[in-house]
């Protein structure tokens, strides 16, 4: 079967490629990348997908995201999960380790990897757990749960409190040739913090959450990779010291890599009190927002952004996180952590680069071939010979964020009723088209193919 994507701009940040032209995938593969040409006719087996005034780039990859299962299935599955991503352009996944039992031994990443052979639509590549029961205490068989498949190891939603713990860690790291994700909180700190501390917590009556729990753990942690010689890698970052300790140590040559969350590229604690950068007001104490760690104050947003424009951050991820409504439709301070971000990263993204805060193949470099260096994936390219994992996506369309026509399970947005600009057309995976938007069938054409 062979699929031509027709017209395009293809942006592919892996090999500097950034012009119109028609790719063609063939048998699941990328083959070549040609000037545009005469649409063929007649073809046989030949799907067409017009991609005139969008852009064509590789897959996303999202090395952070909560697919639920096992356990949580109804916050969500991993076929709901794989089809957000999908339809928010992502065909790669790394699955978080809290599932219910968390992702501590052989049996449950086996069950993972079958579940999304059998039921996912993108490949799903399943954290594990860096602590026993993520009780805190005791590592688990790292190399037994890396040669299972885990593509990283995390206690996230639980810090790593204990220093002995963390070093032993990053020690193992260096054996299993696995990075260890940090949620970086000390929760002495943070304890009952439900929002960013500061004024606008303060005038909510909310108790906050200070950015120095998270900029301690993380000094602490660049301290003990250049101690270990580890692979650390820093979650979700939100402040603008978090920025600066990391900047220092990429001075001072540790090696580590750290991510940054579209929410918190893109949204600040204004928000918990109902006030959007649009002049457009929200609810406020809409539990949509909060979301562990918090969303920060204006100034640590730009601060991310700037991070990750010169590559302070070498990523960005979802940090999707998926729940139901009953652990969201309560007070503020009873509600649960977390965003659901999988169909919304990307258009929400290019808001940044509709603001001329960021440039558009960087985005994409952080969307793609960056996290898979990161976490030594295969895709994130449009080099000929590789899958053919796409994204396309019409940076310009407009739609309005409806959790009712989400895919995931997960209608915890706080973008809810807001309109974005940017719209993922079509997401290939292995050379499937594994989403196409309900508004725009139009644009493919041909040879029937199954989404
Ligand atoms: O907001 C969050 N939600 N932060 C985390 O660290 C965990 C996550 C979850 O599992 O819901």
């Amino acid at each position: 079967m062979d699929i031509l994507i027709r017209g395009g701009r293809i942006l592919d940040p892996s090999r500097d490629v950034d012009q119109i032209g028609d790719l063609w995938v063939r048998d699941g593969v990328i083959a070549e990348l040609v000037p545009h040409g005469p649409a063929p006719t007649g073809r046989r087996g030949l799907t067409v997908i017009d991609a005139s005034g969008q852009v064509v780039c590789p897959g996303l990859i999202d090395v952070h995201c909560h697919l639920r299962d096992p356990g949580q299935e109804e916050k969500e599955t991993i076929a709901t999960g794989t089809r957000a991503a999908a339809r928010g352009g992502f065909t790669s996944v790394c699955s978080m380790a809290n599932t219910t039992p968390p992702v501590d031994n052989r049996a449950v990443i086996e069950y993972i990897r079958r579940k999304a052979a059998g039921e996912g639509v993108i490949r799903v590549f399943p954290l594990a757990a860096v602590t026993r029961g993520m009780g805190g205490r005791e590592l688990t068989e790292m190399a037994d749960l890396a040669d299972a498949g885990a593509i990283a190891f995390s206690d996230d939603g639980k810090p790593l409190l204990d220093s002995g713990v963390m070093r032993h860690a990053l020690e193992y790291s260096r054996l299993v040739g696995r990075p260890i994700m940090v949620h970086e909180e000390d929760t002495a700190l943070s304890a009952g913090g439900v929002m960013n501390e500061g004024p606008v917590a303060t005038r909510l009556g909310l108790k906050g959450w200070p950015g120095v729990a998270e900029e301690v753990m993380i000094a602490r942690d660049l301290l003990l990779a250049e101690l270990t010689g580890g692979r650390l890698h820093i979650a979700h970052v939100t402040t603008a010291r978090g920025v600066e300790i990391i900047r220092q140590a990429r001075d001072r040559g540790i090696r580590f890599t750290a991510e940054a969350t579209p929410h918190h590229l893109t949204l600040t604690d204004e928000w918990v009190a109902g006030l959007r950068p649009d002049g457009r007001s929200a609810i406020p104490y809409d539990t949509a927002t909060k979301v562990n760690p918090p969303l920060r104050s204006e100034a640590d947003r730009q601060a991310l952004v700037a991070a990750i424009r010169e590559g302070v951050l070498d990523l960005i991820s979802t940090d999707h996180a998926p729940h139901s409504e009953v652990d969201k439709l309560c007070e503020y301070g009873a509600a649960a952590f977390g965003i659901s971000g999988l169909e919304t990263a990307l258009a929400s993204l290019l808001g940044l680069v509709h603001a001329g805060e960021l440039s558009l193949s960087l985005l994409i470099r952080r969307l793609t071939c960056d996290p898979a260096r990161a976490f030594g994936l295969s895709g994130g390219t449009l080099k000929p010979g590789s899958p053919a994992d796409i994204c396309v996506f019409d940076p310009d369309a407009r739609w309005t964020v409806d959790p009712a026509r989400m895919a995931s399970k997960g209608k915890n947005t706080p973008l809810a009723g807001l309109t974005l600009r940017g719209l993922v057309t079509v997401t290939l995976c292995d050379g499937r088209i594994v989403h196409l938007h309900e508004d725009h069938q139009s644009i493919v054409s041909g040879e029937e193919v199954p989404v």
